[in-house]
């Protein structure tokens, strides 16, 4: 039974999550998973890569609301009210900048925002006396990896750019704030490739411009609003030449959050990959799409994309193990909810 059944026959109150970055592409998914299931969830975003409509997007598919705070998550006071306002139970952390290219040209944005903003975030947690985290991390902590499937063993802690060392230096901080204060439940999920959107199509991923990853590239390739998919070099050492990932759904990527939260029930560094163990070439994921799509997909084969490894996936089985989870859906599933997500929304959250 889970957590939230228990509570609820004992008829004590309800676990309250605070989902810092509640509004964005994964935090809305897990949002929707949590409200679900009879939680309770606050969220803190500043909305520097969201939207707040897409909380309202969470009402309609839930029926029910995020308690939602407009702010950052290094404003002190704010924070402090949140915390004060709300009987926080655990946090999820998602509040943070993501794009790798970004990093690169703006690495004192991207260590204060991340680093500086996790810090914040542990200090008032502290100060509240609450100290149970969950923190998005990446399969980018394993670097250009010897070798695959990567399990949470395989060698950690480089990086190639700003954003990836920002997630080697949050999960050092987490694991010594653990080490400080062994009371700490510090969960580290490495994602592998998050992508597709909610079954309803009233949330997904809403990149600003054009897409630097390859999903939301082909999705807008796919409704005729880029001319064609650019492949990032056919010469790889895999299957058909190109790059292989571990393409996750989003909403197996949430589910694995509610797992952690209700399986995790003792202190600790608890590191789990989250990914499918299954590789996808570029190749493949296009045809994914084509399928969805009803009608080919063009595309043009360009030069190795720089700082690109051939080919990355996880080792998924210590989460199956441990948080009796497992993603499900298929490449397909990803690839036809990414579509239906684009199609009804080909502004994203934006009005056309
Ligand atoms: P996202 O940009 O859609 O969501 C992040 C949210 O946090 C946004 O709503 C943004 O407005 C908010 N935010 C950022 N900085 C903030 C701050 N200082 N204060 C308050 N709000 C702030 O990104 P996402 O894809 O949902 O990713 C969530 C987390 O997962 C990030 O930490 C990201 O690095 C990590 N992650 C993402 C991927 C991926 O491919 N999407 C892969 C691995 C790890
Ligand atoms: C990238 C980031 C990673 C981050 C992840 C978020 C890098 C080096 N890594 O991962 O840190 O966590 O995004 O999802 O940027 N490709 C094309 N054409 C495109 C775009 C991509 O062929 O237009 C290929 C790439 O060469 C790669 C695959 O598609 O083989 C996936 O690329 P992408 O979606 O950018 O993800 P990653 O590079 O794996």
């Amino acid at each position: 039974m889970p957590v939230w059944a228990v509570r609820q026959e004992e008829g004590t109150d309800m676990t309250t999550i605070l989902v810092a970055g509640g509004a964005g592409y994964i935090g809305t998914h897990t949002d929707v998973e949590l409200l679900t299931r009879g939680y309770d969830v606050v969220s803190v975003d500043n909305y520097s890569n969201s939207s707040p409509k897409a909380l309202d997007r969470v009402a309609d598919i839930t029926g029910k609301h995020v308690k939602a705070y407009e702010g950052d998550i290094r404003d002190a006071a704010l924070m402090n009210t949140v915390f004060e306002e709300n009987s926080i139970d655990w946090v999820i952390h998602f509040a943070g900048m993501k794009a790798v290219g970004e990093s690169v040209e703006r690495p004192i944005d991207y260590y204060d925002n991340n680093v500086g903003g996790g810090l914040s975030l542990l200090k008032v947690m502290r100060a509240h006396n609450v100290k149970k985290i969950i923190f998005s991390s990446s399969a980018t902590v394993y670097g250009d990896a010897a070798q695959l499937p990567l399990t949470e063993e395989s060698p950690a802690g480089f990086a190639t750019n700003p954003y990836g060392w920002t997630k080697v230096m949050e999960e050092q901080i987490l694991t010594d704030v653990h080490r400080a204060d062994p009371e700490w439940t510090v969960v580290l999920l490495r994602y592998f490739n998050p992508v597709g959107a909610h079954e309803s199509g009233l949330i997904g991923e809403d990149p600003k411009g054009i897409p630097a990853n390859l999903t939301p590239f082909i999705a807008k390739v796919a409704i005729g609003e880029l001319p064609e998919v650019n492949v990032f070099g056919d010469d790889y050492d895999t299957p058909d030449g190109t790059g292989v990932r571990d393409y996750i759904h989003v909403v197996d990527l949430a589910l694995g959050h509610v797992a952690a939260m209700e399986h995790i029930n003792r202190p600790g560094v608890h590191i789990y990959n989250l990914g499918t163990g299954h590789g996808t070439s570029v190749l493949e994921t296009i045809h994914a799409y084509e399928k969805a799509a009803g009608h080919p997909i063009p595309y043009v084969i360009k030069p190795r994309r720089a700082g690109d490894v051939a080919a990355s996936y996880a080792d998924p089985s210590k989460a199956e193990h441990d948080l009796a989870w497992k993603a499900t859906r298929t490449i397909d599933d990803m690839a036809a909810s990414s579509l239906a997500w684009q199609t009804k929304n080909p502004n994203g959250y934006r009005e056309a």
